[in-house]
């Protein structure tokens, strides 16, 4: 789609809404319809919301920003956020920027690889039923494509099949792992019911009884990672000078790499970013939310989802990897109208490509967060937003 579009665009912030409305109207070729959509009464409507959930009484509405100055993989992007919170675009535009001087991010997927969960209780002997439910997995992979021949056509489909003892307080039980590729959607359906298809079979195979029948979040067949390299000539500002704030970023990439109290806030800042785009593209943030905190506790210590080391020739490199669950077809992604345009100003028509961009996001965003801390504090750029929220909220009561 919009190959040439620049989203180095000098004083964006600075613009009214129309007038940057006018400039993506521009870049993008929004339609009438589309450009409504971004106004006071467009998006969402109550029949689509209906749709949507139970009980709906209203619709909820969040700002939509654009962050500025990102390249993905040389490709020049502005990038849908939908959050409550100040500063989070900013930020995210500001460490793009700074990206741009290393040309920007470099970003790969795994193939969308799911897995799923069926849990097999009362065999008479859970280790016999796992030697011979895996000399079967070939029919059970085959019995798993049944469900959905048009995914297979697509090139997607049961990979594997694993199973494994679990020791617990009932007593052992089998668990059997099925991977599969969901390739452009987020995949909860498509595993859950292939799982569902299976569970019956693997009874008679193991002769026990199976309960649960459903994906894990922990999605860690399907990560994204990026990198970025920054020279540190680019990082000086103010009274610091690059190479400080490189020492910086690396000093609290290492705080937080050791320190699960600082890894939690240091995930919830690359967070911030990732689950912003997530959400501006009608994704599953809890999903998302739930597979990065396991990825990070996943060899028994909770951890930085990200690094970051000075390459000792005057470079600054960062890198962050987790598990992205995330669609560009299926559930909220076509549904709700605003997510659609969202995709569409990101170009995207792959999960993969999405998921590309938003793991270059979360590095972006842990970047502003760091480089703030490492100098002259959070405080300063978040409390000039944060006083404009406040004066809102007074004019409001
Ligand atoms: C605030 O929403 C996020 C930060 O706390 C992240 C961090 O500490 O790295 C600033």
């Amino acid at each position: 789609m919009q190959e040439s579009a620049k989203s180095h665009i000098p004083g964006f912030y600075k613009l009214t809404q129309a007038e940057r409305l006018e400039i993506i109207t521009a870049e993008y070729n929004l339609t009438v319809d589309e450009q409504v959509l971004l106004n006071n009464e467009g998006g969402l409507q109550l029949e689509q919301a209906e749709q949507m959930i139970e009980n709906v009484v209203g619709l909820y509405r969040l700002p939509l920003g654009l962050a500025t100055n990102f390249i993905v993989n040389g490709r020049e992007l502005l990038v849908p956020m939908v959050i409550e919170e100040p500063s989070v675009v900013a930020g995210a535009s500001l460490a793009a920027k700074l990206a741009r001087a290393g040309g920007g991010f470099v970003a790969a997927t795994d193939d969308p690889v799911m897995l799923g969960q069926i849990q097999v209780v009362a065999s008479p002997d859970p280790w016999a039923a796992r030697v011979d439910l895996l000399a079967h997995r070939a029919e059970l992979l085959a019995l798993a494509n049944e469900v959905d021949p048009i995914l297979q056509q697509l090139g997607g489909g049961a990979r594997d099949l694993q199973a494994y003892i679990l020791e617990t307080f009932t007593g052992p039980m089998l668990i059997a792992q099925l991977h599969y590729d969901v390739r452009d959607a987020m995949g909860a359906n498509a595993i859950n019911t292939a799982c569902e298809r299976l569970a019956p079979r693997i009874e008679e195979l193991t002769g026990g009884q199976v309960f649960l029948r459903i994906l894990s979040n922990l999605a860690d067949r399907r990560l994204a990672r990026a990198r970025v390299r920054i020279p540190e000539s680019a990082l000086a500002f103010s009274e610091f000078s690059g190479a400080d704030v490189a020492r910086g970023i690396e000093l609290a990439g290492a705080f937080a790499a050791a320190d699960p109290y600082r890894a939690a806030t240091h995930n919830k800042g690359i967070m911030n970013g990732i689950d912003a785009v997530v959400l501006a593209t009608g994704n599953d943030w809890r999903a998302v939310e739930a597979g990065a905190h396991a990825y990070a506790a996943r060899d028994g210590k909770y951890t930085s989802l990200s690094t970051w080391r000075r390459d000792g020739e005057g470079q600054l490199v960062g890198t962050l990897e987790l598990p992205l669950a995330l669609g560009t077809i299926g559930g909220a992604t076509r549904v709700h109208p605003t997510a659609r345009l969202a995709l569409k100003i990101l170009g995207v028509q792959r999960a993969t490509e999405l998921a590309a961009i938003v793991v270059s996001v979360g590095l972006a965003q842990n970047l502003a967060a760091l480089r703030a801390l490492a100098t002259e504090g959070i405080q300063r750029g978040h409390m000039s937003l944060h006083a404009r929220q406040v004066a809102l909220a007074a004019s409001n009561s």
